[in-house]
């Protein structure tokens, strides 16, 4: 088989941000026969419909998303609830015609945040998955405490049992895409 491809998609944008240290984590802890690309979501605006034309920033993410095999989200929490950036873009992706995009394709959910480790966070983007027909794995469950010193000042994953979930996690979901 060829190689599997994996796009990942952080909700925050800071440089030194847990989220994208969860998902740089996962991409030190591949299944051989997988690769993972971190999406930039800089550049993306705000979803809006008078925009008639996508802007070129949208289409790269876009394109990112159609090539991926699976996704890995990594959204913090909000005030309860998930990162608007990472919604943002899938608000975007989900207006392609027949959801092209998301239909049927496989999700792994992580999240770094306080003591509950986004999980309220990712119940909600699991409800969202719902609707997009993302396909999220269940089990195992990534919550980290991104204020516990599991993190370097740069936003690398260091917390062993949080690494050894992950490396757990993305073997699950590269069963579920060969599968
Ligand atoms: C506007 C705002 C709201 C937040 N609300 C919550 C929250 O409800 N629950 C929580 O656990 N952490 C909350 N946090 C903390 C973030 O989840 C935490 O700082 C996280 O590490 C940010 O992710 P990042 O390191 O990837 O940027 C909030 C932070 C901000 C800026």
């Amino acid at each position: 088989m060829s190689t599997i491809k994996l796009l990942g998609i952080s909700g925050s944008l800071r440089k030194a941000s847990a989220n994208t240290g969860l998902l740089r984590a996962a991409q030190g802890n591949l299944p051989a026969g997988a690769q993972l690309d971190i999406a930039n979501l800089s550049d993306i605006p705000f979803y809006n419909q008078d925009i008639a034309a996508k802007p070129e920033s949208v289409v790269r993410v876009l394109n990112q998303i159609g090539a991926a095999d699976g996704l890995v989200l990594a959204t913090a929490e909000y005030n309860y609830s998930m990162a608007p950036a990472l919604k943002n873009i899938l608000d975007w992706a989900s207006r392609e015609p027949n959801n092209s995009l998301l239909a049927g394709k496989p999700v792994a959910i992580m999240g770094a945040a306080g003591g509950m480790g986004s999980s309220r966070a990712q119940y909600h983007l699991r409800q969202v998955c719902v609707y997009l027909d993302l396909h999220p794995l269940n089990k195992p469950e990534v919550f980290a405490n991104a204020f516990a010193g599991g993190f370097t000042a740069e936003g690398d994953l260091t917390d062993k049992a949080v690494t050894a979930l992950i490396a757990e996690q993305m073997q699950a979901l590269v069963a579920k895409i060969k599968a």
